[in-house]
């Protein structure tokens, strides 16, 4: 008769500056504050299947941040080849932003990407979201081309590369 493992949930906890919070994989359960928070950050809705599918894809690339049992920022990564991950989707609930949740999701990414051998990170954004690109380049991303009328609503972005 084959043992059962229970699974291993790793919570990583992070202390900046007054604000303590801890880092795990996503649970299907985290799916609500996901959809809220991306509802309120860019005013967009995607299929509960879209987060589900990417998930079982590469678990270690959907990362949340907690801060007590509420679910306070997260990022969505995917791997695009074998040197090339992706940053697909990330964000803060915007009560708790600069605080280093952004910071600590993105450095974790980076990690985790780095164990799996991969070269470099690229991700997408909107060339009037300055904040993100800004915040983006704090880690080394660089803006390598602008990709006209890539949003749905005609606007242009940015790709930005992060060689590991
Ligand atoms: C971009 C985003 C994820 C950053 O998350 P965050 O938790 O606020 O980021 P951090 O607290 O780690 O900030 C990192 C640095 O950026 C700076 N920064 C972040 N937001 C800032 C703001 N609104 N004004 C000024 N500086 C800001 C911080 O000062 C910090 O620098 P420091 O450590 O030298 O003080 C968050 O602003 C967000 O969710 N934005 C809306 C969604 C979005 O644009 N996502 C990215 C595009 S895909």
């Amino acid at each position: 008769m084959r043992s059962r493992v229970a699974p291993v949930t790793i919570h990583i906890i992070l202390e900046y500056r007054d604000s303590m919070f801890t880092l795990r994989n996503f649970a299907p359960n985290d799916l609500p504050r996901i959809m809220y928070i991306v509802a309120e950050s860019f005013n967009q809705d995607y299929d509960p299947g879209f987060y589900l599918s990417l998930h079982s894809y590469w678990p270690d690339a959907f990362i949340v941040a907690k801060k007590g049992d509420e679910l306070i920022g997260f990022l969505l990564g995917s791997v695009t080849d074998e040197e090339e991950a992706r940053i697909l989707i990330m964000a803060v609930d915007n009560r708790h932003r600069v605080k280093g949740i952004g910071t600590a999701l993105v450095r974790e990414f980076m990690s985790r990407c780095g164990l799996r051998g991969l070269r470099r990170i690229v991700l997408e954004v909107r060339i009037s979201n300055v904040l993100a690109q800004k915040f983006y380049i704090r880690f080394g991303f660089e803006i390598t081309n602008k990709l006209p009328r890539y949003h749905l609503d005609g606007e242009d972005a940015y790709k930005m590369v992060k060689w590991l």
